[in-house]
């Protein structure tokens, strides 16, 4: 036979092209795209359907301990599973250090609790909250040779937050070495600043969560570090940008030819603060930060989307059940400090998207394909291997029926935190069948990978973040008295 697989008569899409046509596929890759290709070991009729690459979810918090201490509720077999079943083929979640760690052990420990249990591929990004000299000098050289090549920093939270110098330590590395730094833009003074009064005189409830989080600490934050970026010369992606204000900081940036990134979460789309302001506890499972905002904030989102403000679209899974082992650790009791910050969104980042920004007519095809898969793919290093269509790709597909309904419950959902923000919501479209590496992963409804099948994608150093070779003017005066960079 000419083809392991062969998939027959859909509308293959990518950021390029749609054609109707058929893929085969042998040895796990892409090996021939055309009309009526040769005969396989088997067809699959995808006529009528939509044939799209895998997502690619670049933000995704698995088997990951948050800085307070508590265990995500996803492992890497459920947070994979539950990422197949909705489109996604390859997640890139994070090998987190806590102050003291090493990262090296880090991430052999990552390894370790993904390579028995994940069901797509993966790689890793690192998050830094300890840039030690050993941890500039040596391991995160030596892992970013290894394919660990971009990293997330916090301007925020208590135990994981850097100061402005180490962030520029962090932001000169990534230059030297060719690694991609992604922030978690919040001013924490401020957020603690009003969640201290706001305390004080007994307003504990969720909704206070999003008045602490402030649209200014977000705005402040996001232009302090596009600042020390724009100093050292690095290209810098704002993750979780959840409104207008952050947004035109980096679209100014952007004008100016920098190469700040940006990148949105369904949250910010299909959210707002008024779901935060439930009766009781209720608001905690729509917790997150930065937070949902308003109406207007949803259509600045939407608007940076579609004129590509915003390179990617993740879910910043955040997954937390709602009880004491997550949201609730204080019971009744539990203020919006202590609740575990995040929402689950692995499964449902693809169909929520399709149905309200192509099925709504506000983004295309090629751009949900960019969205949600091949911009990813580039940010990070994994291109042309994952992220698209063509010949040689790894045949990494989700077959969607444009056409299929869905009412979203947390009960058809196959991650462990047993609630969805987006009960009741109404969708249409849906990927019918996932295909990882020519492996049929998902059909009908059904699981078919084994537990371990997925594999670790070692990232390149990503074109994106290439310097643009510019100094801003007062280091280009004193390079040029001294005779030497300074950095
Ligand atoms: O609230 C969120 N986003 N929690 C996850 C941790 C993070 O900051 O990405
Ligand atoms: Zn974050
Ligand atoms: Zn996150």
């Amino acid at each position: 036979m000419e083809f392991d697989l062969a998939i027959r008569g859909g509308t293959v899409v990518t950021t390029t092209q749609s054609f109707v046509g058929d893929i085969g596929i042998r040895q796990g890759r892409i090996a021939a795209l055309g009309d009526a290709l040769g005969p396989a070991t088997r067809d699959m009729d995808a006529k009528g359907r939509l044939v799209l690459p895998g997502g690619v979810d670049s933000h995704c918090h698995v088997e990951q301990e948050s800085s307070m201490g508590v265990m995500c509720a996803d492992d890497f077999y459920s947070g994979t599973v539950s990422a197949a079943f909705g489109g996604t083929t390859t997640i890139i979640p994070f090998a987190a250090q806590h102050r003291g760690q090493s990262l090296r052990e880090v991430v052999k420990t990552y390894h370790a609790r993904a390579e028995p249990k994940a069901v797509i591929d993966y790689a890793f990004h690192l998050i830094v909250s300890d840039p030690t000299e050993q941890v500039l000098g040596q391991e995160l050289p030596a892992l970013i040779r290894d394919g660990y090549t971009s990293f997330k920093v916090y301007m925020t939270y208590d135990k994981l937050k850097l100061s402005d110098a180490q962030m520029l330590d962090v932001l000169a590395l990534a230059r030297r070495e060719g690694a991609l730094v992604m922030v978690h833009a919040e001013n924490h003074d401020m957020i603690q600043w009003l969640a201290k009064r706001l305390l004080e005189q007994g307003h504990g409830a969720p909704k206070f969560h999003a008045v602490s989080h402030a649209r200014l600490a977000e705005k402040e934050a996001t232009y302090r570090a596009a600042a020390l970026a724009e100093l050292v010369d690095v290209p810098l992606l704002i993750v979780h940008v959840s409104a207008g204000e952050a947004i035109e900081v980096i679209r100014e940036a952007q004008g100016r030819g920098l190469r700040l990134y940006g990148e949105t979460c369904p949250q910010y789309l299909f959210l707002t603060a008024d779901d935060i302001d439930k009766p009781g506890l209720e608001g905690a499972k729509f917790c997150c930060s930065p937070p949902p905002r308003d109406a207007a904030a949803q259509e600045a989102v939407w608007q940076a989307l579609k004129d590509g403000v915003f390179q990617v679209y993740s879910s910043d899974h955040a997954p937390y059940r709602f009880d004491e082992t997550g949201k609730l650790p204080k019971g009744a009791k539990t203020t919006f400090k202590e609740m575990a910050n995040g929402v689950p969104g692995l499964e449902l980042r693809l169909p929520l998207l399709f149905s309200e920004g192509v099925g709504k007519k506000r983004l295309t095809l090629s751009q949900f394909v960019a969205l949600t898969a091949e911009n990813h793919a580039r940010m990070y290093g994994l291109y042309p291997r994952k992220g698209t269509i063509a010949v040689g790709s790894d045949a990494d597909l989700a077959i969607w029926d444009p056409e299929r309904e869905v009412t979203v419950a947390a009960s058809m959902l196959h991650d462990k935190v047993g609630y969805t923000p987006y009960e009741g919501v109404h969708l249409k479209g849906w990927p019918m069948t996932v295909i990882s590496r020519g492996r049929v992963v998902i059909e009908d409804g059904t699981l078919h990978a084994e537990r371990g099948s997925g594999q670790f994608l070692p990232c390149a150093k990503p074109e994106t973040a290439k310097p643009l070779g510019r100094t801003v003017p007062e280091l280009a005066l004193t390079q040029r008295v001294i005779g030497q960079p300074l950095f």
